[in-house]
């Protein structure tokens, strides 16, 4: 029984379109190829897609199961289905990792919307005095116009949340993502066409072995597998949790991971090649994107401004479909704990947000000399603790709490696998695969097998 008052998606296409717009975001474009490119390329793809197909897909299934199950949001669920048992540590971090992402994630939307409007006032149609790369570092480094556009953008996402699931969210996803997905592939077809193309599609493609060597490439795949997939804290256990019974969630979960990992890897193809054109060095960090396709834009000539507003437009929006999910998980939560009204809940949790990623923006500029993590500042702190921590740690739960929770043929009939063979392989890899992986990856990554020769 959905708890009372409960929206429930308009449609399957509803659902689909809401998990996939939460899922193909700034993790796809901005993150995808930075991470990518500071952790070696092609083998760093390999063990990305591996982490995809072996822990991202059958944790999908597990949320989606869970979420169907007990319609209720990322802690709810856990509290219904298993009352006064631990698992609900899986939701609680969840709601704490919405906080995090959201935080941060806001500063970068705000960074794409800043360029948006750059792009459609043509101020950036040439290129400015001190260079593309010049305009991006003093926009940054800047204490309050990035800033301004973090609380523009969630501004926005806060109103998308406020005005409810169903109305909200359905709808912007049915025309921008098909939109930004032709633009990525039309975009990734000019790149290949600048010089650079043999050495960038190598960089993506042709694995550099000894790049495994290193133990970083696995915690770091694996927190973008679980960020772009927006897995790992309840986001779609919630949104599971407005679906009807009848749906198949097998078929839902494969469209959304593999739709995810083609705009990921077409954003590879558009922004590598260019990345060796325009000689940018591809471990660059999370300012790639931002200096490289204003360079690409650029090169087009007569009228490239225009994919460049479209770019950072159609990127803005699928930014704001996944804030909106980050969003949802701590509405959803908090409404139903403490009573609130949706309104309630999103103008609060929405505006801490806000000033808990303030500190992100500020740390590229005046507090730029404060790292949390190792040399990281605090945007990449937030994100480091956030994706490769919380995430796989929450989703390592998940998978167990599926796994070893629920009765076999339970989980079988929920998940709509029925007595089948993959229905087996599922579970096999919730219960083994998925958590060893993940536990031997937690290990590496704190220094675990390392032999002290490096
Ligand atoms: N997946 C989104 C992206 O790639 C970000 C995101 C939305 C997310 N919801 C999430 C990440 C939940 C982790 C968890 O941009």
């Amino acid at each position: 029984m959905p708890e009372q008052g409960r929206e429930q998606w308009t449609s399957r296409l509803g659902f689909i379109l809401a998990a996939m717009g939460s899922a193909v975001g700034l993790g796809n474009v901005w993150r995808f190829s930075y991470v990518t490119g500071e952790n070696g390329g092609a083998a760093f793809l390999l063990i990305y897609l591996i982490c995809i197909l072996l822990i991202g897909i059958p944790i999908i299934m597990a949320e989606f199961t869970i979420g169907r199950k007990a319609q209720s949001d990322a802690v709810g669920s856990f509290e219904k289905l298993a009352p006064g048992k631990p698992w609900k540590v899986a939701g609680i971090m969840g709601v704490a990792a919405a906080f995090m992402i959201l935080s941060f994630y806001g500063v970068i939307a705000g960074w794409i919307s800043y360029y948006f409007v750059n792009y459609l006032t043509g101020n950036l149609w040439t290129m400015p005095a001190e260079g593309y790369d010049g305009f991006f570092v003093n926009f940054i480094t800047n204490t309050w116009h990035p800033l301004i556009w973090q609380f523009i953008f969630m501004v926005l996402t806060i109103g998308i949340v406020f005005v409810g699931v169903k109305k909200g969210i359905e709808r912007a996803n049915k025309i921008l993502m098909p939109l930004l997905g032709i633009l990525l592939i039309v975009l990734s077809i000019y790149s290949l066409t600048l010089g650079g193309a043999s050495e960038g599609l190598a960089f993506l493609f042709t694995p550099d072995w000894s790049a495994l060597a290193d133990p970083k490439i696995y915690i770091a795949a694996l927190g973008q597998a679980f960020f772009s997939l927006s897995l790992g804290m309840g986001a779609l256990i919630t949104y599971g949790g407005y679906l009807s019974q009848k749906e198949n969630l097998p078929g839902a979960a494969y469209s959304v991971a593999g739709l995810d990992t083609l705009f990921a890897i077409i954003s590879g193809i558009m922004i590598f090649p260019a990345v060796f054109a325009f000689g940018i060095a591809p471990d660059s960090g999370p300012g790639l994107v931002f200096m490289i396709m204003p360079d690409v834009f650029d090169s087009i000539g007569f009228g490239g401004g225009i994919f460049g507003l479209a770019f950072f437009f159609l990127l803005a929006a699928a930014a704001l479909t996944s804030a909106v999910s980050l969003l949802e998980v701590a509405v959803a939560y908090f409404i139903r704990k403490f009573s609130w009204t949706r309104q309630k809940g999103v103008l609060i949790i929405g505006g801490i947000i806000f000033l808990i990623g303030i500190p992100s923006s500020l740390g590229q500029g005046v507090l730029s000399n404060i790292s949390i993590i190792g040399d990281r500042d605090i945007l990449d702190s937030f994100d480091f603790i956030a994706s490769n921590i919380f995430l796989p740690l929450g989703g390592l739960i998940i998978a167990l709490f599926m796994g070893w929770g629920w009765k076999k043929a339970d989980a079988l009939r929920d998940s709509d696998y029925g007595d089948s063979a993959i229905g087996q392989l599922w579970l096999f890899l919730l219960r083994y695969l998925a958590p060893i992986a993940i536990f031997l990856i937690f290990l590496s990554s704190i220094g675990f097998f390392s032999t002290g020769v490096e």
